[in-house]
């Protein structure tokens, strides 16, 4: 059973559901998927974060996943692209006075508290099935995590779920073209104007081991530059703490 509604917000059809595992599993299960398939649920029985960690989905926050189409190689950039349309989108809804960064490689923050998550999953060949969390009204309270959680209503802000839905979706087609025209540099700059504790030391715990560095640059394939006394360090993936 797929839709109670059935519309269109910019170019993607949306499937609103009341409950289900997960919406990337249910868009995974999408009869003859086609890009800019977008499914929303109230809650979710079982939502997953990154590396096999549970996404806690009450009643009251967004998740969404959506098919889109995105060759392998550029996968990392794509990564860039959704967390800056994401911090936009707080940013846009946000008293000025609020702090939003993006934790690389994805995690937005608002007052230094994690308030959304993605996860990219390969459906088959280039189509991929972003699935992103945000936390409208409630924030989980975790205690062995490296960062707190909070949500939009937590400091401040009144929003409906599907109202964040439209503007992201908004921000992703213009950062989106802005990619297709201007290529990746024109999106780097952009992000590392939220991007968090730039140029300052910082720890990164890869699956091997915890590095420690300054945070340098993000290279043209979206990898972060870890200075290490002498020598500069390529980073592809891990986890960002200070
Ligand atoms: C993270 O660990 O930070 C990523 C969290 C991603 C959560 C979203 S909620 C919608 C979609 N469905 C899931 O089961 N996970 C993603």
């Amino acid at each position: 059973m797929l839709s109670t509604s059935n519309y269109t917000i910019e170019n993607f059809n949306i499937y609103e559901l009341k409950q289900t595992s997960s919406t990337n599993d249910a868009l995974k299960e999408f009869p003859n998927l086609s890009p800019y398939t977008l499914i929303t649920a109230l809650t979710q029985t079982k939502g997953r974060g990154r590396r096999g960690r549970t996404w806690q989905s009450p009643k009251g926050n967004l998740y969404f996943s959506y098919s889109f189409i995105i060759p392998i190689k550029d996968l990392n950039k794509l990564v860039f692209i959704i967390s800056l349309s994401l911090a936009q989108t707080v940013k846009n809804i946000s008293p000025s006075s609020q702090s939003i960064k993006i934790k690389w490689p994805n995690d937005v923050l608002l007052n230094n508290k994690k308030i959304s998550g993605i996860l990219l999953e390969n459906l088959k060949e280039d189509l991929w099935i972003i699935g992103i969390g945000v936390n409208i009204v409630s924030s989980p309270k975790l205690t062995e995590v490296l960062y707190e959680a909070t949500s939009l209503q937590e400091e401040g802000i009144i929003l409906d779920r599907i109202k964040f839905l439209h503007y992201y979706l908004k921000n992703f087609n213009k950062n989106y073209e802005i990619y297709t025209k201007e290529g990746f540099s024109k999106i780097k700059e952009q992000w590392l104007e939220f991007a968090h504790n730039y140029h300052q030391p910082i720890n990164i715990k890869t699956e091997k081991e915890l590095k420690i560095g300054i945070f340098s640059a993000i290279d043209d394939n979206g990898y972060l530059i870890l200075k290490t006394n002498d020598k500069e360090e390529k980073i592809i993936a891990g986890d960002l703490f200070i």
